[in-house]
């Protein structure tokens, strides 16, 4: 009795210190960029989600569990909200768990399809996170939506985050007529990680010739290369909520299984040999992205001379199922049209300025969205009440409005 008092006040007091800690480690290292629109906002939404990484890392320490899947029992204890106008199935295409989204209101014709890739960094995110997303995009644009829950981290790591998608992705285009989905209206999209995923795919299936063509593609501020850390927007947002420098390298690293211990040689650009950089330069070059991007303090980093064994650890940033901005120019040209979604205080921005740039160049074409006073995420606070931004609405309205013209 006496021991279990004593622990519950110790609980008490630990569970109060980490809130303290948290906080006060949020004024300490958090950037919130003065043209962000709802500052305090995006403080708590910060002080929140730091709140849950520190106790997955807690977890973690104690060998409980691992912080992504303290996060993901989390993920799983969301309360799913019913949308009076959309059919939610939920279906498993093999063994891979999907969600599809079916407009109520009756259609005489087929319907385009969206194949939606949640974000997440391959670490957290479910088919739950990004429900509210889907179902707006299915209800507005009256598209069927699949939405696919791949397999991630730490019990899965690259490639086969990617390859659920492929095998997913594929299935659906098999089985169109089921869904009564128009062959020639099927698009996939995806924010961050996910925007990424649905950039791969375009590049990996394009060639399928017993496959509809994928339509276009939709990049909600995509990951589209691991291999450069200190574009202009990295070095801006390095700090900026509620995707910090930290969390990319715990993503990246754990995603493509590199040791941790690189981090500080990955910063330097020193794990890539001096001819992959300037192979890259002309599309990852510093000149490929207009002036007024960067202006907020950026300074050019040249890279350090290679540090061989991280070399042979982090190569697969080369391979373009990890970093489709650098595949060849006669598959960029190939390449469905596209939909580009950039935030300005996000440290990825660049990827997709880059991209846009290879895309346009390569004749393919593009329509961008940026967010000027948006960050990495928020997209993700549509529908969430208090913490929605109003960017998230902007972001849809952009989305569906591309939609509708295709
Ligand atoms: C990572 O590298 C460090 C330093 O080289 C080493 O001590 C550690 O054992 C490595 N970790 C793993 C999991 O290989």
């Amino acid at each position: 009795m006496a021991a279990s008092l004593l622990f519950g006040v110790f609980f008490c007091v630990f569970s109060v210190g980490v809130g303290l800690w948290v906080i006060c480690n949020h004024f300490v290292t958090a950037h919130i960029p003065a043209g962000v629109s709802q500052p305090l906002k995006l403080r708590v939404l910060d002080c929140l989600f730091q709140l849950l990484f520190t106790w997955g890392m807690i977890f973690e320490k104690l060998r409980i569990c691992s912080m992504p899947t303290f996060i993901r029992f989390l993920h799983d204890l969301m309360p799913l909200k019913e949308d009076p106008d959309v059919m939610v199935t939920d279906l498993r295409f093999g063994t891979i768990p999907v969600k599809l989204y079916q407009p109520k209101a009756s259609s005489c014709t087929l319907r385009p399809g969206i194949v939606f890739y949640h974000g997440g960094g391959g670490i957290i995110g479910s088919l739950k996170t990004h429900h509210k997303i889907c179902c707006r995009l299915s209800k507005e644009s009256g598209s069927v939506v699949l939405s696919v829950g791949y397999r991630m981290v730490p019990q899965h790591k690259s490639p086969t985050l990617v390859k659920d998608c492929i095998a997913a992705t594929i299935h659906f285009l098999k089985s169109l007529d089921k869904y009564s989905v128009d062959p020639a209206r099927v698009v996939v999209a995806g924010e961050s990680a996910g925007g990424g995923i649905a950039a791969i795919i375009c590049q990996q299936i394009m060639d399928h010739p017993d496959l509809p063509k994928i339509r276009a593609q939709i990049l909600i501020y995509a990951v589209l290369q691991l291999m450069d850390f200190q574009l202009p927007s990295s070095q801006q947002n390095k700090n900026v909520p509620l995707l910090r420098e930290d969390f990319i390298f715990y993503c990246c690293l754990n995603y493509l299984d590199i040791n941790s211990s690189w981090r500080s040689t990955i910063l330097k650009r020193a794990h890539l040999p001096a001819k992959v950089w300037e192979k890259y330069e002309k599309w990852l070059g510093p000149e490929n992205i207009p002036e007024r991007f960067k202006k907020r303090g950026y300074r050019q980093v040249s890279p350090a001379p290679l540090n061989e064994a991280a070399y042979l650890e982090t190569n697969v940033v080369l391979d373009v199922m990890n970093s489709p901005l650098i595949a060849e120019d006669e598959v960029m040209s190939q390449l469905p049209e596209a939909c580009i979604v950039s935030c300005e205080y996000d440290f990825l921005r660049d990827d997709s300025l880059l991209y846009k740039k290879r895309l346009e160049d390569s004749g393919v074409s593009v329509t961008w969205y940026h967010v000027e006073d948006g960050f990495h995420g928020v997209f993700n606070t549509l529908d969430m009440g208090y913490f929605q931004f109003p960017s998230s609405t902007k972001i849809l309205n952009a989305i569906v409005d591309f939609l509708k013209k295709l």
